[in-house]
């Protein structure tokens, strides 16, 4: 029930399919932070990179774009083998149009909060998704600080999904490593993404397994 999301974006980039075999045995998602340099102020890779690691990896390839107009990528990332692909409620008010553009393309969907963004933006959408995301840092940018205040939008989504019987998956991102994990998980978060924890550590392999034995208790 517990699923461990490596971050691509904190990882070596001159030996991706290296590090990305060395995390596979301990993890369930490869996270794919797409930008565009314009809804965030960053930009990191796209589809060539997706493309080239997919042949290399049997994990379930978990694309968070963070781009304006995110609808315009959904049938070239499926093409490029993402299996799953997380918009921002924020860069799509309505998302019914593209959550039915994502599953036509054969993706998963999910939507992704940033911070300020409340819970109840969601909620109207929550059965059109496979995943929420719940950021705890603003996206852009790796290796920032965990923000705990989200831990009460983290509870509000796990008590809407359960009430409402959904089988949404709940994800944090941002900031995670062995002592924040745990506070997610209380919350009612199930997928967590960490790229500096795993990919900033000498034996990221090793640091997805101790992620994952600190999660499970
Ligand atoms: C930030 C990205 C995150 C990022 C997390 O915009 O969405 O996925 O890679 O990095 P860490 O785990 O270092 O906070
Ligand atoms: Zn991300």
């Amino acid at each position: 029930m517990f699923k461990i999301a490596p971050s691509l974006l904190a990882a070596d980039f001159s030996r991706l399919a290296e590090v990305v075999a060395e995390v596979e045995p301990h993890s369930d998602l490869l996270h794919l932070d797409v930008m565009d340099g314009h809804f965030v102020p960053n930009i990191s890779f796209g589809m060539p990179v997706i493309s080239s690691l997919r042949p290399h990896s049997r994990l379930v390839f978990d694309c968070h774009l963070m781009t304006t107009n995110p609808g315009a990528y959904l049938a070239e990332l499926a093409s490029a083998g993402a299996d799953l692909v997380t918009v921002h409620i924020e860069a799509v008010p309505d998302p019914t149009a593209i959550a039915r553009k994502a599953r036509a393309s054969g993706l998963g969907f999910g939507l992704v909060l940033s911070p300020p963004t409340p819970w109840k933006a969601v909620e109207p959408f929550a059965e059109l998704c496979d995943l929420v995301l719940i950021m705890s840092v603003h996206p852009g940018f790796g290796g920032q600080r965990f923000m705990g205040e989200v831990l009460t939008k983290v509870e509000s989504a796990r008590k809407w999904v359960d009430t409402h019987g959904l089988a949404v998956d709940i994800q944090i991102d941002g900031g995670i490593n062995p002592e924040t994990a745990p506070l997610a998980r209380d919350a009612g978060a199930n997928v967590f993404v960490a790229g500096t924890a795993i990919f900033g550590s000498p034996d990221p392999g090793r640091a997805a397994l101790e992620l994952r034995k600190v999660i499970e208790g």
